[in-house]
């Protein structure tokens, strides 16, 4: 289901809210998630750095784990904020954890400026990892 513009709006600005407690000293670059349940529950998450930096967490991930550990495990919509003029995409490794748990959900992208992005997870990730194949046709050898 479609979020309506009020549930846009809660989404992002929970997710503006979070992006101030990102920890981020090596990139500067601060990062919210928020995410809304099935059940209607928002679950937000933050970037987060490392001094060894290949363990930082995207604030996507971070929110996915927050919702997990709530007992949450079905997604319909996620916003992204960032700070950049043209609202940025989430990374890869981040698109495949989100569609786990709602590989169609809504994703919402705002940067800097009232400009919004939407599309949904499918859209940015056709065809990801299951154990259950994909949909790629099968070519027998
Ligand atoms: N980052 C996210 O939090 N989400 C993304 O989808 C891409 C990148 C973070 C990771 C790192 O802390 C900073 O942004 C710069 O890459």
């Amino acid at each position: 289901m479609m979020l309506t513009s009020e549930q846009r709006d809660v989404l992002v600005a929970k997710a503006r809210e979070v992006q101030g407690k990102a920890y981020a000293p090596a990139s500067k670059f601060l990062v919210g998630a928020a995410l809304l349940t099935a059940d209607g529950q928002v679950f937000v998450g933050c970037n987060v750095e490392n001094a060894s930096y290949g363990l930082t967490i995207c604030a996507e991930r971070s929110a996915i784990c927050a919702a997990v550990a709530a007992g949450a495990r079905e997604v319909q919509a996620v916003a992204v904020v960032t700070d950049l003029a043209d609202p940025a995409r989430p990374c890869g490794a981040c698109r495949q954890v989100l569609a786990e748990f709602g590989p169609a959900m809504e994703v919402v992208l705002v940067g800097s400026g009232a400009a919004v992005v939407t599309t949904t997870l499918d859209k940015l990730l056709p065809d990801p990892f299951t154990f259950g194949g994909g949909d790629l046709p099968l070519i027998k050898g």
